[in-house]
C-alpha cells in the first residue's frame, strides 16, 4: 500500500504542490481549537498541504498550528482565498490573511468565486466594476514581491476562465473547483490541462455520501481488506491528475486519506463513467442543483457557465 504523501503536482509558475491536502472547511465559520488540533495532526502524521479561506473564518487557527506544529514554514504549501466581499480591496484583504495566519507568504492565493459582492452585500452583475477580470488584474501584484508565490481561481469554468484568460497576464496555477465522481467535470479537466491550469477537487471523497456505493466497494474490495470507498474516490481524484484537499477530523481517516491505491484502467472508467448512471450527475455541496433554481451566489448557470439540463447537470 503506497503512501503517497509525498507526490507532487507541478504547477505553471515552477513550484510544486502535494497532491493531497487538508481541507479546513469545518462545516462551519469560525476560529477554535478544533481547526488547530485538526491542523496540528494532520501537520504530524505527514501532510504538507492545507486549504483554507478568508470566508472559513479560521486563518488564525491554521496559523497557530502551523506555528505550533514545529513543521518548517517552507516544507508546508498553504492556500488561503479572497472572499467575494473583498473584490475591490485585493491588496488589503492579502495583507489581512497574512496577517491572521502569521506568515510573511502564502503558496496559492484564490479567488474564492468570480461573483463579487458590493458594499451593501448584494451580488454585483458579472459586468459590474469590480469585475473578476479586474479583480484577478490586482491579484497580479501580489506575485511581485513573493508574498503570493502562486495565485489562482475558485469555482470558475470553461466560460469564466476563458474570459479571465483573454485579459490575463498571468494563467491561473489553479482553478479548485467540486470534483468527484458523481461531478467529474471532464470537459473542464481538458481544457485546465491544455491550458497548464491545474484543477484541485474539493469535496473529493463527495463528503462521504456516495463512498459507500455498491460499485465503489467493489472496487475497494478488489484493492484488499482496508481499503474504502473514500480512499478509492481520493485514488482516483489524483489518478487523473488532479490535487485533492479531503478535510477529516479523525486521525485514521487522516491517516487513510493518504494512502492511494494504483487504480486500473477498467476502474478508472468505471469511475469516469459513474455520473452517468440515472440521478447520479449532482452536486453534493448543493451549489449546482434544480432546487436552486439555476442561479448560485446571485449569478445564474448561464453566467456562470453552468448548464443545467433536464435529469441531470452540465458542467
Ligand atoms: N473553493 C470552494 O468553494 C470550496 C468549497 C467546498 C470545500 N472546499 C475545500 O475542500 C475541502 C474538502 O471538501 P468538503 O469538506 O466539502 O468535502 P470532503 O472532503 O469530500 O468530505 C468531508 C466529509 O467527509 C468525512 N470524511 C473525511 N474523510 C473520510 C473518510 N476517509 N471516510 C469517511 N468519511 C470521511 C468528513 O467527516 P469527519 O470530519 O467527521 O471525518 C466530512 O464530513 C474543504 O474543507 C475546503 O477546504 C472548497
Amino acid at each position: 500500500m503506497p503512501a503517497v504523501s509525498d507526490k507532487r503536482l507541478t504547477l505553471n509558475n515552477g513550484t510544486s504542490i502535494p497532491a493531497v491536502g487538508v481541507g479546513c472547511w469545518m462545516g462551519a465559520c469560525g476560529e477554535g481549537e478544533h481547526v488547530t488540533n485538526m491542523v496540528k495532526l494532520a501537520l504530524d502524521l505527514g501532510y504538507r498541504h492545507i486549504d483554507t479561506a478568508e470566508n472559513y473564518g479560521n486563518e488564525q487557527s491554521v496559523g497557530k498550528a502551523l506555528r505550533e506544529s514545529g513543521v518548517p514554514r517552507h516544507d508546508v504549501f498553504l492556500t488561503t482565498k479572497l472572499d467575494q466581499s473583498d473584490h475591490g480591496r485585493v491588496e488589503q484583504a492579502f495583507e489581512t490573511s497574512l496577517t491572521k495566519l502569521g506568515v510573511d507568504h502564502v503558496d496559492l492565493y484564490l479567488m474564492h468565486w468570480p461573483m463579487a459582492y458590493g458594499e451593501s452585500g448584494d451580488t454585483l452583475q458579472p459586468e459590474e466594476s469590480p469585475t473578476f477580470v479586474e479583480t484577478w488584474l490586482e491579484m497580479e501584484q501580489l506575485l511581485a514581491d513573493g508574498r503570493a508565490k502562486a495565485i489562482g481561481v475558485s469555482n470558475f469554468n470553461v466560460k469564466t476562465l476563458t474570459k479571465l484568460l483573454a485579459h490575463a497576464s498571468v494563467v491561473p496555477a489553479v482553478n479548485q473547483v467540486e470534483l468527484h465522481p458523481c461531478l467529474p467535470q471532464h470537459e473542464l479537466l481538458n481544457f485546465c490541462n491544455e491550458r497548464g491550469i491545474l484543477l484541485t477537487a474539493y469535496s473529493p471523497i463527495g463528503k462521504a455520501k456516495f463512498a459507500d456505493d455498491p460499485a465503489i466497494t467493489a472496487i475497494a474490495a478488489a484493492h484488499g481488506p482496508g481499503v474504502t470507498g473514500a480512499r478509492i474516490l481520493l485514488s482516483w481524484g489524483v489518478q487523473r491528475g488532479t490535487a485533492v484537499i479531503p478535510k477529516t477530523v479523525h486521525t485514521e481517516r487522516l491517516k487513510e486519506n493518504l494512502q492511494l491505491v494504483h487504480l486500473s484502467a477498467a476502474e478508472m472508467e468505471t469511475l469516469d463513467r459513474f455520473y452517468r448512471r440515472p440521478g447520479s450527475h449532482r452536486s453534493v455541496c448543493g451549489f449546482h442543483s434544480a432546487e436552486l433554481g439555476g442561479s448560485c451566489f446571485g449569478w445564474t448557470y448561464e453566467q456562470l457557465g453552468w448548464a443545467m439540463a433536464e435529469g441531470g447537470i452540465h458542467l
